[in-house]
Formats: structure tokens, C-alpha cells, sequence
């Protein structure tokens, strides 16, 4: 269900306005207006035939307002009118110093790139702009495809080459987008580290460049390719906020820069970083989807924009995907030890819980007994599974759990068979160290023979085994990216070619078994982006999964990414930061997102074997209002105080408010909160489900709960509490 379904104003009065169309060219002006619900787009044809943006903002209704871009001038020989024309995907050529979109060298040494528009085609909600340099056939399609009812409009480019000779691209941006302008702008965006990914940064924009990026060749856990921009002001619910996604799971680039000239301007797709594209005649490049919005009501809109995109039009199954069933991996109880007794013994324990799928992590193949070997080698290990992995999956099934295998196809290790038979299929320099990270090297998956090896060994084992979920690791960055067996010229295509073929791996799988499911982990949270997202079910946010810590990595996910995809487990404490917090806590935490259970479960009192039966059976009540429903960030766990997230179903039925106190000085009560998005004239019930409700009334208005508040005794350290609300 959309936001919006009458997402289109159409009022003529005395001047025409706007049409129910989400793309119009307005011939006489050559303006092209993209228009959506929460927002207008639009740009236009300058004096010397270059597309010229125009508007980024609030929704228009009058198509008589828009101006042609009119000629600049230059204002001085420093400061030429190219650099005030704010090209929608400006070459680099002529006087332009700002970030280009797109950079060519010709073999003849020729590295000037003006762009000028040929033609356009305009189909459904798709556009497509047809560009071309002033002197030979370098063409750019520039792609534009709208998304009415949720506010956004994705962007990206190819380049084909149409001229009699080779040429190399060295730098193919996806899209630049331009605020209005001025300045005080504010930026936001995502970075962190292994075990601490995705958390929020929000600093002033100032003149000159900044970069966020990934030069490890996966999306990565130092930076996400998400950014946010407002005017300074902007709050979790009021003001406007400029936001963008990119849908690439390699080397990405997004700069934000502030030119002398006050305008903001943001240029992102792939990392220029170590590139070089050459392009034959005839050939040419397709850059990643770049998806940008502008919420009008602060950033806890401009999140939940992204959210119904994502779970409508981008995760593989659309609107039509299951709920995320709740899951038990063993990794952090076992590690490598996994046997076939070991497994079934949890899995038992998993079932009488209510979990629904089972996962197995590392360790089941070859001679893995420790991060150390075996690693490529993907045949069962004959002393851990006896009876390979069919006995267990029968069993896992007989007790009513899917069954899911842990899997990290693109590495290997040098103690393994498959290197000892290719030592030629990891990226390497030959002649020079290579980098082993974790004790393994990284199969060059751009070469096409290692993308086919890979492919079938997944295939078997969906084939052979009832396998319903993959959980997808790869478990170190690139380095020393040699491809020795193609052309120095060819050899920087790897970053690009690389992700190509894991793409084509994951369609291919995908097409051949539809019920499997796929999770996206890289040692934790290093592979969260919208490209890999068209292909997977959830992904693994972190591996940290200590509650207090995950509080902050999951807020930070959640301005990008939906619940839906954001695999939570409950672990055993203390954890990786030696914090030890209530199992209370670590549920409430979880259930923020896809439930899965981590921990030991041999180790678990008949207390907590109780508490976690009862909270499971509270998630399955409330997980489609988590997964599908509209999230309001109310409180930020940046504050040490109190954190607070309120979930609202998409029928308005349930509302969930998860609070959590990290801890309290002075006895003092924590603050009352505030709901938000319920129904002002609407009744619900409220459930408590553990007491520390303090307001007793059963059932209360949602002008009440929205303007009065709610109070909690939350008085001990990493306290926390969950009231559901049920509409009446
Ligand atoms: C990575 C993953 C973990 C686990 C291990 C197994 O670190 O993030 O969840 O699967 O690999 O080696």
C-alpha cells in the first residue's frame, strides 16, 4: 500500500498547471518537470543547447512560474559563466573546476568533454535524455525514472562509445544534484567502522569539497552511500531535507561541495579512485542508480520516503515479500565448532522458542575448523556431517524451521584445495606480497571462469539440499587488485566488473531457485546499499551485536535503510565490549528490526528460556508493524538519557513504542514521550507489556498519547519497555 494514491494535483484555473503525468516537457520553454507527491524536479535547455537543472524543492503547481535558464555570464576571467550554470552531468572540458560527471581521455591524448542535448523520450514515469559531445560521437544517456507516490526520482547514465576509436573513461558519475541556492547548509551522512557501522554524523556544509567513499572495492563499513542535506534547521520533523541513496556495492563516491558561487551541489557514483573504463567503439558503461528525494517534514520523513521505496520497488519480492521470519544462528555461541549433534540439540531448543528459520554459520566445509583454512573448498565435512547437511535439514524441517547455510564464496584460503588448484584466481600483482586479511585472499570475481566456478558451487548445494536462505558473507577488503591475465589498459576494470558478475550471480540464483532468500552480510554491516538490496532479503547490520552499542548503529541505519532489512540478534552477555545489559533490553532492541536469536541456548536458564518464548510471541505480534509500518525516531540514543522509536502499522491498526534508559543520575524520571503519525480522533488500547506504564488508563486517544505524552518508570540502568497500541 502507498503513501499517496492521489499523488497528482490537477487544477486548472485560469493558467494550466500541473498534469497527473509524473514527467511533462514543456515544449515551448524546453523544460522537462518531474513531479511527484512530496516533491518537483526540473530542468531545462540553456541558450547554448546545455541541460541546465533548475529546481529541486517542494512541489510546484504552476507550470507558468518556470523560467528557461537565461544566459550567465562570466564574471571575470577567474570566474567564467560555465561554473554558474549548473549542468545536470557536466563534462570535464572547457572552464569547469567543479566535480564533473563524467571525464574522458581519447587515445589521441583529447580530454575535452562538452556535453550539448540531441534528444529526449519520454515513457510512463522513464525519461531519457539523449546527449552528445560538440565535437564527435561521445554519447550519454542520461536516465531518469520517477517514483510518484514515494517522493523519488532516480538518476544514472550510460556512456557509448560511437566514435571510430577507443577512449577510456577515467571518472562516470551517476548524477550530480543541486540544491537551491545559498548557504548554511547542513550535511548528514553515515560512517563507522567494523563492529560500529552507520553512525549518524550531521555538520555544517562549508566552501570547498567533501568525500565519502569506498576504495575497498565492497560498499563498506567506514562510510554508507547515503547522504542527507538541509538548510541548517532541519529537525525529525519539521523542515526540508535533500536525500540520496546509491545502489552500488563496490567502489562508490559521493562529494558534496560548496562552490564560491553558493550553490550546493552533490556528484555520486562510481569512484573515480583507481579507475579507468576503455571504451571500444561500440561499447559502452552504465553507472549505478542513483536515487535522491526531498521530504518537506524533516529527516524522520525523508527516512520513511526511502523506507516505502525500498520495500515497494526495490527488495525482490516488492510488496509482496513475507515478513522476515525470526532466525537462530549459533555463531557466537559455537564459532567454528558446528557438528551435526551440536546443531539439531539447538535447533530443538530454537523450535520451542518459535523460531522459524535456522541458520548455519561458518564452519561446515572443508577443512574449516578456524579462519585459518578450508575456506573455497565447499564440500561438507565428512567427520562434522557424517550423513552431509540432509540429515540436518530434514531434521531442522521435521521441527517445522526453514533451514539456512552460512556461505562466503568470493574468498579464499591459501590452506585450501581450491587454491592449491587455482593460485591464479585471487587478485594479486604478481611478484609482489599480498595482503592476507583474516587469513584469506579475494577470488577475482571479474574474471568470468571464477564467476562461473562460484555460481555452481551455489547452485549445488540449492539443488541438492533444501536450502531456503543463503547468508552471503565476504569477510575482508581488496588489496593489491592485479588482474595479471588482461591488458594493463583492461586490468582497473576489476572494481566494476567484480560487482557486475556478483550481481549476475545473485540474478541468476535467484531466477533459477525463487523461494531461496539471501541474506547480505560482509563481516558485518560492510554490504548494506541499494544495488545489493534489488538482490537479498536482509542484511547482517553489524556484528556487534551488543544492545546498548546497536541502539546507535541501528538508528543510523534506519535514516536509510527499513527495519524490514535489518537483521537484529539477541546474544549472550557480556559482549564484544564486555557490557552486559538485561535480556529484556537485548530483545527490545532486536525486535526492532528482522528477530534473530545468537546465543547459546544450552546456557539459557529456564528464566530466561521463559522471558525469550514470551518475547518471541510478542514480535510475531508486532513484527508487520516494525517491518512494514512507518517508523518516528522520537528520542536518539546519542542522548544518554533516553532513546525512544515508535512504529505505526500502514492501516493505522497498531502503533509499537520501544524505550530504552540507558542510565539515570539523581533519581530523576526519565521524559515523558510524545507519540506521533496515530489517528488525533482514533481510540486505542494500550497494552503495557511489562507494568512500567504509568499511565493506567486502558484505552486513550491518539490526540492524548500525541499531545499529553506517556510516562514510564524507567528507573534501572539499561531499562527499557514496549506498549503496544491497538486501535479500537
Ligand atoms: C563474519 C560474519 C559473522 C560470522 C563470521 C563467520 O564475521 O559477520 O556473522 O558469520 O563471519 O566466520
Amino acid at each position: 500500500m502507498l503513501r499517496l494514491a492521489s499523488w497528482f494535483v490537477v487544477s486548472c484555473m485560469a493558467v494550466c498547471t500541473l498534469s497527473a503525468q509524473s514527467i511533462q516537457f514543456l515544449q515551448n520553454k524546453k523544460i522537462w518537470l518531474l513531479t511527484t507527491s512530496q516533491n518537483s524536479y526540473a530542468m531545462g535547455l540553456g541558450p547554448d543547447g546545455q541541460l541546465e537543472h533548475i529546481y529541486w524543492g517542494a512541489p510546484l503547481w504552476r507550470t507558468d512560474d518556470l523560467q528557461a535558464p537565461t544566459p550567465k555570464r562570466d564574471i571575470s576571467s577567474f570566474d567564467p559563466h560555465q561554473m554558474l550554470e549548473n549542468e545536470e552531468f557536466p563534462g570535464w572540458g572547457g572552464p569547469r573546476y567543479y566535480e564533473a560527471a563524467l571525464k574522458i581521455t581519447r587515445s589521441d591524448g583529447d580530454r575535452d568533454l562538452v556535453l550539448r542535448y540531441v534528444s529526449h523520450h519520454i515513457d510512463g514515469d522513464s525519461l531519457e535524455i539523449q546527449m552528445k559531445d560538440i565535437n564527435d560521437a561521445v554519447d550519454v544517456t542520461l536516465h531518469y525514472r520517477v517514483y510518484p507516490a514515494v517522493g523519488i526520482v532516480s538518476r544514472w547514465a550510460t556512456i557509448t562509445n560511437h566514435t571510430k576509436q577507443e577512449f577510456t573513461i577515467v571518472s562516470a558519475q551517476s548524477a550530480t544534484w543541486y540544491m537551491p541556492p545559498g548557504d548554511g547548509y547542513r550535511l548528514s551522512y553515515l560512517s563507522g567502522r567494523w563492529a560500529a557501522e552507520s553512525l549518524l554524523n550531521r555538520e555544517p556544509i562549508h566552501e570547498g569539497l567533501k568525500v565519502i567513499e569506498s576504495r575497498e572495492g565492497h560498499t563498506s563499513h567506514n562510510f554508507n552511500p547515503w547522504f542527507a542535506v538541509d538548510n541548517g534547521s532541519a529537525t525529525e520533523t519539521h523542515g526540508q531535507v535533500w536525500f540520496g541513496a546509491l545502489a552500488w556495492s563496490g567502489n562508490w563516491r559521493i562529494a558534496v561541495e560548496q562552490t564560491p558561487y553558493r550553490q550546493v551541489r552533490v556528484t555520486g557514483g562510481l569512484n573515480p579512485f583507481d579507475f579507468s573504463y576503455p571504451l571500444k567503439p561500440g561499447d559502452s558503461l552504465t553507472t549505478p542508480e542513483f536515487y535522491g528525494g526531498v521530504a518537506q517534514n524533516g529527516f524522520g520523513e525523508a527516512s520513511r520516503l526511502l523506507h516505502d521505496l525500498e520495500r515497494a520497488y526495490i527488495e525482490p519480492h516488492g510488496l509482496k515479500a513475507r515478513v522476515r521470519p525470526v532466525l537462530y544462528n549459533s555463531w557466537e555461541a559455537t564459532g567454528f565448532d558446528v557438528n551435526e549433534a551440536g546443531q539439531l540439540q539447538l535447533a530443538e531448543k530454537a523450535s520451542k522458542l518459535g523460531v522459524e528459520l535456522f541458520v548455519m554459520d561458518d564452519g561446515w566445509f572443508g577443512k574449516r575448523n578456524s579462519d585459518r583454512a578450508g575456506l573455497g573448498d565447499w564440500t561438507v565435512n565428512p567427520q562434522k556431517f557424517p550423513h552431509g547437511l540432509g540429515n540436518l535439514i530434514s531434521q531442522v524441517n521435521r521441527l517445522g524451521m526453514d533451514f539456512g547455510l552460512w556461505v562466503e564464496p568470493e574468498m579464499v584460503n591459501p590452506d585450501s584445495d581450491l587454491y592449491r588448484a587455482h593460485p591464479d584466481w585471487v587478485m594479486n600483482f604478481p611478484g609482489r606480497p599480498r595482503s592476507e586479511l583474516r587469513n584469506q585472499l579475494v577470488l577475482n570475481l571479474a574474471r568470468d571462469d571464477v564467476k562461473e566456478y562460484i555460481y555452481g558451487v551455489l547452485d549445488r548445494l540449492a539443488t541438492e539440499y533444501n536450502i531456503r536462505y543463503f547468508k552471503w558473507d565476504m569477510n575482508r577488503t581488496f588489496s593489491e587488485p592485479g588482474w595479471p591475465q588482461v591488458s594493463p589498459q583492461e586490468q582497473q576494470e576489476l572494481w566494476v566488473k567484480y560487482v557486475l558478475n556478483l550481481y549476475d550471480i545473485l540474478d541468476r540464483l535467484r531466477a533459477k531457485h525463487p523461494n531461496l532468500e539471501i541474506e547480505s552480510c560482509s563481516g558485518g554491516g560492510g554490504r548494506v546499499d541499494l544495488g545489493i538490496l534489488r538482490r537479498v532479503e536482509e542484511f547482517w547490520t553489524s556484528d556487534n551485536t551488543e544492545a546498548f552499542d546497536r541502539l546507535r548503529i541501528q538508528e543510523g541505519f534506519s535514516e536509510a535503510y527499513s527495519a524490514k532489512f535489518m537483521s537484529a540478534w539477541v546474544t549472550d552477555v557480556p559482549n564484544m565490549n564486555h557490557r552486559s545489559t538485561p535480556l529484556e533490553y537485548r530483545f527490545l532492541t532486536a525486535m526492532q528490526g528482522a528477530l534473530g536469536i545468537g546465543a547459546n541456548l544450552n546456557k539459557w536458564s529456564e528464566q530466561d528460556t521463559q522471558l525469550a518464548t514470551k518475547m518471541i510471541a510478542v514480535d510475531k505480534r508486532i513484527r508487520d508493524t516494525v517491518q512494514s509500518g512507518d517508523l518516528y525516531r522520537i528520542l536518539s540514543p546519542q542522548s544518554n538519557d533516553t532513546s525512544a522509536n515508535e512504529y505505526v502499522a500502514r492501516n493505522g491498526e497498531q502503533a509499537l513504542l520501544f524505550a530504552f534508559r540507558h542510565s539515570q543520575q539523581y533519581n530523576t524520571a526519565p521524559p515523558t514521550i510524545y507519540l506521533r503519525g496515530l489517528n488525533e480522533r482514533a481510540v486505542y488500547r494500550v497494552e503495557s507489556i511489562d507494568g512500567k506504564l504509568l499511565d493506567k488508563q486502558p484505552e486513550m486517544s491518539g490526540a492524548y498519547l500525541m499531545h499529553h505524552g506517556l510516562n514510564f518508570r524507567l528507573q534501572d540502568d539499561y531499562d527499557c519497555t514496549l506498549v503496544i497500541l491497538q486501535r479500537q
